[in-house]
């Protein structure tokens, strides 16, 4: 890595310090401006990064009752990396790994919890580190956030101080995230203090929905104080057609050595799937989704589509977490909605006789690889239906992941944070 970018940031930092110390006002940051007697203000709003869906790390702390396999282990010291660590996905241990990620649905309170033993945590909140590479020992593989947090710090941000990520536990959504909110607020509320001036937020995926969410139980007063602008990536604003497929017969995302009807009991347990089944205020209500010899599935049949899975468990999920963004509310705030497109991208699946449990065929259509372009583009409801600017940016040719490491994209970050 080149070193001169942060040579040149370094060389602005001491240079402001010193106006700073010598200008004798106390208030100065080492970062700021010094001009007039108003507080200092950063030349740089402060960015939070909001990864999506298998987006950050997650650890877990073990004092199993019982294990799914004699090389299980019952009991750790500590936490360690349960997301993502590649080892733990090959076969055999990923029986293990499995009965640890997976959660269990409670029908009375409508809430999840982990297995008896298993201690769940998120590492790294306010850091960007757990998300820059999904698997902390295997740097290059599952590259993520690093290009945008590097061109960052190479534009003069810090790690941790004026550049920080908010990871969360993307297995739930966000009824069952409180707690999140209450620290990204507060994390918000700290950023902007020290810079003086409000935050750019960067979301990718999933965690576009978060911030809406999020955004759409703030006072008007505190984002307008707060909130500088929204730069939305690829995100499911109105579902993915994908999400179908990992709740009837799982996807293993092509890594070969997973089998997909394995996964998909764990990945049934995650509400944030069942959260993002396309959803009937964009879809076309009589475009069917699942085939099978005997049944055609639409948006609108859901509920038969858990039963006839015998997960009804999931529709229950369904039902708790589709009012939770289903109006589509405009976060108030200035959004910039980027997306890719061109990408063939699931959109709907044709199950032989064998349905549910066997691979269907996968009809495409167009999008980013993951996200439906139907869904990513529903941005464009907001423009006129709030003050703030709404302005949609096409990425024809970029993946849903590989949207975050090309160039046009940290362009476009740069513009709107300078
Ligand atoms: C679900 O939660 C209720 C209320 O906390 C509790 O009484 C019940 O035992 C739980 N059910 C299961 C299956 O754990
Ligand atoms: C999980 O671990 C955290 C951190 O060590 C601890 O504060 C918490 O009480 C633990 N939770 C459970 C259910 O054991
Ligand atoms: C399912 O839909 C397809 C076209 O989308 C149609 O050809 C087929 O007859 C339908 N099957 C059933 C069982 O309704
Ligand atoms: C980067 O994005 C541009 C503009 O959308 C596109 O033309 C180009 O192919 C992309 N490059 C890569 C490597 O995906």
């Amino acid at each position: 890595m080149d070193g001169r970018p942060r040579v040149t940031a370094f060389s602005l930092l001491s240079v402001a310090l010193l106006l700073c110390l010598f200008s004798g006002r106390s208030s100065c940051k080492p970062v700021g401006k010094c001009a007039g007697n108003k507080p200092c203000q950063s030349p740089r709003p402060p960015v939070v990064l909001v990864p999506g869906d298998l987006g950050n790390q997650l650890e877990a702390k073990l004092d199993k009752p019982s294990v799914v396999h004699y090389i299980c282990y019952k009991k750790t010291d500590s936490f360690f990396t349960l997301w993502l660590s590649l080892e733990q996905l090959a076969p055999v241990a990923i029986d293990c790994w499995m009965d640890n990620i997976r959660l269990i649905y409670n029908r009375t309170t409508h809430t999840t919890s982990s297995p008896p033993g298993v201690n769940i945590s998120v590492p790294g909140f306010g850091l960007t580190s757990s998300m820059e590479y999904l698997d902390p020992n295997k740097q290059g593989v599952g590259m993520y956030f690093f290009n945008i947090a590097q061109a960052l710090v190479d534009w003069g941000y810090t790690r941790g101080d004026d550049v920080r990520g908010a990871p969360y536990d993307w297995r739930k959504a966000p009824n069952e995230n409180k707690d999140y909110f209450l620290a990204l607020r507060k994390m918000i509320e700290e950023m902007a203090k020290n810079a003086g001036g409000p935050v750019v937020l960067i979301a990718h995926s999933m965690g576009n929905m978060y911030m809406l969410y999020f955004l759409n139980q703030q006072p008007q007063a505190w984002k307008d104080k707060h909130i500088k602008a929204f730069i939305a990536l690829g995100a499911p604003w109105a579902g993915v057609a994908k999400t179908l497929r990992v709740i009837t017969s799982g996807d293993n995302n092509n890594i070969p050595v997973i089998r997909p009807l394995k996964i998909r009991t764990q990945q049934r347990t995650a509400v944030s799937t069942s959260w993002l089944l396309p959803y009937s205020h964009t879809w076309p209500k009589d475009k069917v989704l699942i085939q099978t010899p005997t049944k055609n599935y639409t948006v609108m049949d859901y509920k038969q589509l858990y039963f006839d899975l015998g997960f009804e468990d999931g529709w229950l999920m369904r039902q708790d977490t589709e009012s939770l963004l289903f109006d589509l509310t405009p976060p108030g705030v200035p959004v910039h909605c980027l997306y890719g497109s061109g990408v063939p991208t699931s959109e709907s699946f044709q199950y032989n006789s064998k349905f549910p449990d066997v691979e269907p065929t996968v009809v495409m259509g167009e999008g980013d690889g993951t996200v439906n372009l139907l869904s990513a583009m529903q941005c464009k409801r907001w423009v006129g239906r709030q003050k703030q600017p709404v302005t949609l940016h096409e990425l024809p040719g970029n993946e849903h992941v590989n949207m975050l490491l090309n160039v046009s994209t940290v362009a476009y970050i740069k513009k709107v944070l300078f």
